[in-house]
């Protein structure tokens, strides 16, 4: 598995907690930023990341900004793009289990960092169960291909 990780100003510190749990996981990641003294506009990061995601040069990405809506509303622009903006560990167990999310959002206004630590814990070791699933999403696809 290969994550990529990028914040605006508003989710740096987050972002930092959500690199530390992947390097305990050994799970390999990039992370693009922002390394920014002043403020950026969250979709120069979420845009770039969901689209690295899409097409398939990462399996997942991980996307922080202060409330995390900016970041989730931006990415799921993307086709091929599940995002879940999660604040809870039920959401992050059930939106992999039921939605195959593939971006996982957070607001690191809205968290600290020892629950959003355990958000991406859960989060990247929760499989897909597809079965009844499967035709749900299947129908996000379907539209998209419309
Ligand atoms: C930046 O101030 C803030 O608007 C941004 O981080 C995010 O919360 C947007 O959804």
């Amino acid at each position: 598995m290969k994550i990529i990780l990028a914040s605006d100003h508003g989710g740096t510190n987050l972002r930092k907690e959500a690199a530390a749990v992947l390097d305990e996981l050994e799970i390999p990641y990039e992370d693009i930023g922002c390394d920014c003294e002043g403020s950026v506009d969250y979709p120069d990061y979420a845009l770039p990341a969901a689209e690295r995601v899409a097409s398939g040069e990462f399996d997942k990405g991980i996307l922080i900004c202060g409330t995390g809506i900016g970041m989730s509303i931006s990415a799921n622009k993307v086709k091929g793009v599940r995002a879940a903006l999660v604040h809870d560990l039920f959401s992050a167990k059930a939106t992999r289990e039921h939605n195959n999310s593939n971006i996982l959002c957070m607001g690191e206004r809205v968290i600290g960092p020892g629950l959003a630590a355990e958000i991406v814990r859960t989060w990247v070791s929760t499989d897909y169960e597809g079965g009844r699933h499967e035709n749900r999403v299947g129908k996000i696809a379907e539209y998209e291909n419309k």
